[in-house]
């Protein structure tokens, strides 16, 4: 089967990264660590887009050249990724030459086939904000704003890419393949946006305006703008053209494209990635079913409002995942949201998320579970003979919770699929409420039943650690570690059946997974 390829969008190296970029890149990350043990080889693709008319002007305003000032604050995104265990298998920089290379090689084939084209265009450029203004730019007394500065009359000439002459395709595409964008209901807004008249897109600035960009082959008084220099990160960190471009330690493009994800937020589905973005493989030939699906998340806001450097009000990951720890801030960016739906990011919700499902829940059965296993038997399990209903329950919730998890996983519902394995930790805590190991421990003749009754509450949390790796990697090697149960390589979802732990099974000794935290609600 071919690789499982995903990727995310590229992002903006203008400013650090904030929650919706660590959003976005753990629920990539997830989603890769969730098809490798769902029997799959992945490739997962994530990085930064580094030309711009903004990095220019703010590597200006700090002295810095733009490559300096973007390689300053990509690192930020590295760290963090790498804080966040991330782990991706490619890393797209639109700086790359790799990347340089290709683009120039993919609209030169465009310019071949007359896809391309150069016209003039009069219109009112704003030398403030280095921009052409439109009509919509105006204010309500029908002029342009203070905010715009200088406005002026002026024509500039600039490269354009025929996107008319596909918007009927693409309208047909989108109506025939039901599965190009996730959540489905989102294509209405796609073809919403193909009502009208067609516009050509501009694809150039001229070098005067704008340096910080990959030079046209082809008219080196203009850089590309935009798009084409980032959508097309997808294929040129895939292999695309590799060989007559002279790249090399990248996949081999026909092993794995088309992309079976490529996640964005839903700012950017119209119209760059559902309108441009197909429409360019289109013109370079690719067939239908060669167009890369697309998965929308919705949008993390703060108090109902967008997070904005300007209300001051941005959620920094990195501090987050000091308090939180890593995988704290991963479960939370996980289970509080539903994808393709905006989330509120809440202080209270987080702390909760912390405190009473990881410590007080999962942790605190974790704990509870080898403590009592190593006060009545020194750790060592013995599934016996004993059984009973209550036994055959908690058996019958790990085996349900399985299909559940791996159905609502595969379908991106996944903080349904956290709910699912959590199934398993509410029994299971609620199982040692009810058997109350406590007091068979006291009872000589309960022994066969203590002994069954601690190694359903080890066995059980064995399979949540499997079903949870995905979410919080690091804390559930941890867990794995107490309960002495080493994953073989290679363990598949489907490995998971009742009986993981032997007969003389030895735990080790119980460390609090999530210390419970002493804190009302933090300064992100
Ligand atoms: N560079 C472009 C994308 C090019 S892809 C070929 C870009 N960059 S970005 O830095 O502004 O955004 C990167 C990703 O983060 C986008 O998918 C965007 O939707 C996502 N998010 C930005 N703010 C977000 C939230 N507040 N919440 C969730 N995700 C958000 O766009």
């Amino acid at each position: 089967m071919k690789p499982y390829y995903i990727t995310t969008a590229i992002d903006y190296t203008n400013a650090p990264p904030h929650i919706g970029h660590a959003y976005e890149k753990v629920l990539a990350d997830v989603m890769a660590r969730f098809q490798r043990r769902n029997g799959r080889e992945v490739y997962f693709l994530t990085g930064v887009d580094q030309h711009g008319q903004k990095v220019q002007k703010s590597a200006d305003k700090v002295g810095l050249s733009p490559q300096e000032f973007v390689d300053g604050i990509t690192q930020h995104f590295t760290a963090l990724w790498d804080k966040l265990n991330v782990r991706f298998d490619g890393w797209a920089a639109t700086t790359d030459v790799k990347h340089k290379k290709v683009v120039q090689a993919m609209l030169q084939k465009l310019h071949d086939c007359g896809q391309l084209y150069k016209k003039g265009h009069t219109g009112f450029y704003s030398v403030r904000q280095e921009q052409f203004l439109t009509d919509k730019d105006r204010g309500p007394d029908g002029n342009f704003g203070e905010e715009w500065g200088e406005v002026v009359e002026l024509e500039e000439e600039n490269w354009y890419f025929r996107l008319s002459d596909h918007v009927e395709w693409l309208k047909g595409y989108i109506q025939s393949h039901p599965d190009f964008i996730f959540p489905a209901h989102r294509a209405t807004a796609v073809l919403n946006a193909l009502e009208g008249e067609a516009q050509d897109l501009c694809i150039s600035r001229p070098i005067e305006r704008l340096t910080w960009g990959i030079p046209l082959p082809f008219d080196e008084r203009f850089v590309n703008y935009v798009w084409f220099d980032a959508l097309t990160n997808y294929i040129s960190f895939a292999g695309y053209l590799a060989d007559e471009v002279g790249n090399t330690g990248l996949p081999k493009f026909e092993d794995i494209w088309p992309a079976d994800a490529e996640i964005i937020g839903k700012d950017i589905l119209v119209p760059a990635h559902a309108v441009y973005w197909p429409i360019m493989l289109h013109a370079l030939g690719f067939p239908d079913e060669h167009i890369p699906k697309l998965v929308v998340h919705g949008w993390w806001n703060v108090k109902g409002a967008k997070m904005s450097k300007s209300t001051g009000n941005v959620i920094n990951p990195d501090t987050l995942a000091d308090t939180f720890t890593p995988d704290g801030l991963r479960y939370y960016l996980m289970r509080d949201i539903a994808t393709g739906y905006d989330s509120d990011f809440s202080d209270e919700r987080l702390v909760m998320s912390y405190n009473k499902e990881l410590a007080g829940g999962l942790g605190n059965l974790l704990n509870r579970s080898i403590n009592m296993a190593q006060k009545y038997r020194a750790g060592i399990l013995t599934p016996g003979t004993h059984d009973d209903a209550e036994n055959a329950a908690l058996r019958q919730t790990v085996a349900e919770s399985l299909p559940a998890y791996l159905e609502n996983m595969n379908g991106w519902a996944i903080h349904d699929g956290i709910a699912a394995a959590w199934k398993i930790v509410t029994h299971a805590n609620a199982f040692v409420d009810s058997t109350k190991p406590f007091s068979l421990a006291k009872d000589p003749a309960q022994a066969a039943r203590l002994d069954s009754v601690l190694y359903h509450l080890a066995e059980a949390l064995t399979h949540v650690t499997v079903l949870l790796d995905p979410i919080m990697p690091t804390a559930m090697k941890v867990a794995r570690e107490q309960i002495g149960w080493d994953m073989p390589t290679g363990f598949q979802f489907k490995d998971l059946s009742w009986g993981l732990l032997q007969a003389g099974h030895q735990l080790s000794a119980p460390v609090p997974l999530f210390p419970r935290l002493e804190i009302e609600a933090p300064a992100a």
